[in-house]
């Protein structure tokens, strides 16, 4: 039987290129392997812990969606669904809630890093947490357990919530006998830490991101804000200490690389280090870029492809739930 694998991400802000090269693409090949059966899905729900805008809410959602396909997820193959749209998520997150101990959530790391922080600033230990944060790996080992995960590809600050789903499995299993599959997390530890404009690692967090789909001009402009060192033109460089190499090597070919590699040691001048950088980024981007936006501009389509891939999930999420209800004692 094939395997399965499952990941979400949660809407929360502009896709950018290190989510690209850490989490999307990794997750793309994988729905490649023939032994896995795939299921991505747009984390909704989870993003609504922090997201309360309803346009912009609405507008991340159909971003990440437009992503994913733009990128070349063909939902024939994997499961492609909102998590809102399989209602049978949260009823489970309610079973599962009931088998999840208050001590095992007090220690999830983002509830917990919360309020450290509050603390150490000397406020309400509990102030901007709202319940949906506190239940928020309940709601994931629901995603999880649903679908009867195998293998759980994520990034390394995720790695606690799968442990916490399989801990919840456990519990509901000691006292019910076998159900839910113990799932196991898989990182990506060959994949580099894409560093942003700043030289820190890119993210949401610190506003150095290059958005994977910007437009092209702004695209260069954000490349020709790269942090440099002040050598002069015609002084060799290290490629291997440079971040507009690092950049440049995800996106050109081997014979590129090798080539720019030379001209580094040689002598380049970040001005036309930069330029090299935005043609080949440009250049594999244009083509999903053109795609994303047109998706974005009929989310109708979308709408269309995450409702067919919530029926697929359905199917499974549907008698699943019937059997653990089953278990639990809702019927005669
Ligand atoms: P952010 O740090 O921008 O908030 P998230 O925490 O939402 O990003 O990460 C979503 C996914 O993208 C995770 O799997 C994470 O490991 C990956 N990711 C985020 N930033 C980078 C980066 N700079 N390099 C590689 N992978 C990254
Ligand atoms: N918590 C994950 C993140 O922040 C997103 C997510 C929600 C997820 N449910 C999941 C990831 C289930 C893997 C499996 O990135």
């Amino acid at each position: 039987m094939k395997k399965t694998i499952l990941t979400g991400i949660k809407p929360t802000g502009q896709v950018h290129l290190g989510n690209y090269m850490g989490a999307i693409k990794p997750a793309l090949g994988l729905a490649q392997v023939q032994d896995y059966q795939a299921a991505y899905f747009v984390a909704d729900y989870h993003a609504l812990t922090k997201t309360h805008d309803a346009e912009e809410f609405r507008q991340l959602s159909y971003g990440i969606a437009a992503t994913w396909l733009a990128l070349g997820l063909d939902p024939e193959k994997a499961i492609f669904y909102r998590q809102s749209d399989v209602p049978e998520i949260f009823e489970l997150n309610w079973v599962l809630s009931c088998f999840s101990p208050k001590g095992l959530m007090n220690r999830a790391h983002a509830y917990k890093s919360m309020v450290d922080s509050n603390q150490a600033s000397g406020k309400d230990a509990d102030l901007g947490v709202n319940m949906g944060l506190f239940n928020y790996p309940i709601l994931m080992a629901a995603d999880i357990l649903m679908f009867k995960t195998d293998i759980v590809p994520v990034g390394k600050d995720q790695i606690q919530h799968v442990e916490i789903a399989r801990d919840i499995a456990e519990h509901f299993n000691n006292n019910y006998g076998e159900t839910f599959i113990l799932p196991e997390y898989q990182i990506q530890e060959d994949t580099a830490v894409l560093p942003g404009l700043d030289g820190r690692k890119m993210s949401k967090s610190y506003h150095n991101t290059i958005p994977l789909f910007a437009e092209s001009k702004n695209l260069q402009k954000l490349i020709n804000k790269i942090k440099t060192d002040s050598l002069p033109p015609e002084a060799p460089k290290n490629p291997d200490e440079s971040i507009l190499f690092t950049l440049y090597k995800e996106f050109a070919s081997p014979d590129e690389i090798a080539q720019m590699k030379l001209q580094y040691l040689s002598g380049i001048g970040w001005g036309e280090a930069k330029k090299e950088l935005f043609n080949v980024m440009n250049n594999f981007l244009e083509e999903p870029r053109e795609k994303y936006n047109e998706l974005m501009s009929s989310p109708e389509r979308i709408d269309a492809i995450l409702k067919e891939g919530a029926e697929k999930a359905r199917a499974v999420s549907s008698p699943f739930l019937k059997e653990i209800k089953n278990k639990v004692g809702f019927y005669a």
